[in-house]
């Protein structure tokens, strides 16, 4: 079955908040001044796994005061000297109760019930609410430009809870909703494309680096100059951190300037950053679907531009770099990648990756490609 970017990345959305519409608190530039010279006490629903580590490390790198609340699952052990608190978003919220925040950020937020539940408990507890959302969210992606007032999914059934690759974004869309309800003027909603970088556990980036710094012939999709987005995790973490200190509201689409990154510009930079002496055999279209060669997951971060996913690369980010989102050099993104996938432990290294292709079919397709064309 052909995998196609909705089953494989999730998405969904809310079309909520005018592009560029500032409301109330947004407007409110003393006080964000005064905000960004503070100590902020920031909660984090969430923190362990990817995204949180690096919000984490940016937020107390400004000096803000973290909690994290957790099940004390996932890397619990991470932070030692900040206050963990223990509980379960999903019916075990007792670790919140009469708490003050100035900010919290949800990251961990996926069923609208309990985002809904989190996002009421604290109403009138913090000052602002950032729900971590996803360009998942959108309800068409066949034609470029989507913007934050772009339409979302919908589900058939808005009472299933069940997240699959399917109902992933429409239920993100609810979930951000939920949290527009409660905290009406004082919330953010940040919509990231594919996050990428250290302790990423998708392997979804994070393939091309490894796979390009062992060298050799690397099959590569279509061509060099198809065009990608991406957000590098801390690239992220300072624009939600900033968002916090600037009391920055509103919804925000949070990935790479359309038309700037391309796959070519990737698979070369990797090869560069790592020494390698990769060389790079751009399979077509037709060839991958013959072989069943799926488009981001077999082959990550690439999107086949010919038909419902044309609009996938071409995401409006106008309205998060008007805040101040910024990007560091993908040479950068990539380093970090390979030093942290090198600190890994070996097992992990030998483990087969959770995207891309394994030696073998690598090895068999370039075969068959060869045989085809000569
Ligand atoms: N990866 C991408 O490319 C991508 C793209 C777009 C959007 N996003 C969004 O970005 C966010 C990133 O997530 P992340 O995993 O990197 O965040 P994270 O904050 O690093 O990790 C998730 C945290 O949630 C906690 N958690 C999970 N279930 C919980 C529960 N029931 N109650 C309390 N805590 C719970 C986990 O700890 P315990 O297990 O110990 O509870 C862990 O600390 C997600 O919202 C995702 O939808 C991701």
């Amino acid at each position: 079955m052909k995998m196609n970017r909705r089953s494989f990345v999730k998405f969904a959305g809310l079309g909520a908040l005018a592009a560029g519409a500032l409301n109330p608190a947004t407007a409110m530039a003393d006080f964000s001044h005064l905000r960004s010279s503070r100590r902020l006490k920031i909660l984090i629903l969430g923190g362990t796994a990817f995204l949180g580590p690096a919000l984490v490390r940016y937020a107390r790198s400004h000096g803000h005061q973290l909690t994290l609340f957790t099940r004390g699952k996932t890397n619990a052990n991470m932070f030692p000297d900040l206050e963990m608190l223990v509980g379960d978003r999903d019916g075990d919220l007792e670790a919140l109760k009469n708490r003050d925040w100035d900010v919290v950020i949800d990251t961990s937020g996926y069923v609208p019930r309990v985002v809904g539940d989190s996002a009421k408990l604290l109403a009138g507890h913090v000052q602002q609410y950032i729900f971590v959302s996803t360009v998942s969210v959108f309800a068409d992606f066949s034609k470029p430009g989507l913007d934050e007032s772009s339409p979302v999914a919908v589900l058939d059934d808005e009472t299933t809870e069940e997240v699959t690759g399917l109902t992933y974004g429409p239920l993100k869309a609810l979930c951000e909703q939920a949290v527009q309800k409660e905290h009406r003027g004082r919330s953010t909603t940040i919509r990231p494309g594919l996050i990428v970088g250290p302790m990423d556990r998708s392997d979804r980036f994070t393939y091309w680096p490894v796979r390009i710094s062992q060298g050799g012939e690397v099959l590569t999709p279509e061509g060099p100059d198809v065009v990608t987005q991406i957000i590098d995790v801390n690239d992220l973490a300072m624009f939600i951190v900033k968002c916090a200190e600037e009391n920055i509201t509103g919804t925000f689409n949070a990935t790479s300037p359309a038309e700037e990154l391309t796959m070519g510009e990737i698979f070369e930079t990797c090869k560069t950053v790592s020494g390698s002496d990769a060389t790079f055999t751009y399979v077509s279209p037709e060839f991958m679907a013959e072989k069943e060669l799926h488009e981001w997951s077999d082959l990550p971060v690439y999107v086949n531009l010919d038909g419902p996913e044309a609009g996938h690369p071409y995401i409006n980010v106008d309205k998060a770099l008007r805040q101040g989102l910024t990007f560091r050099p993908i040479s950068e993104t990539i380093r970090d990648t390979l030093d942290w996938w090198r600190s890994v432990s070996q097992e992990r290294q030998d483990r087969p990756m959770r995207s891309g292709l394994t030696a073998e079919r690598e090895t068999e397709a370039l075969e068959a490609w060869h045989q085809k064309n000569g």
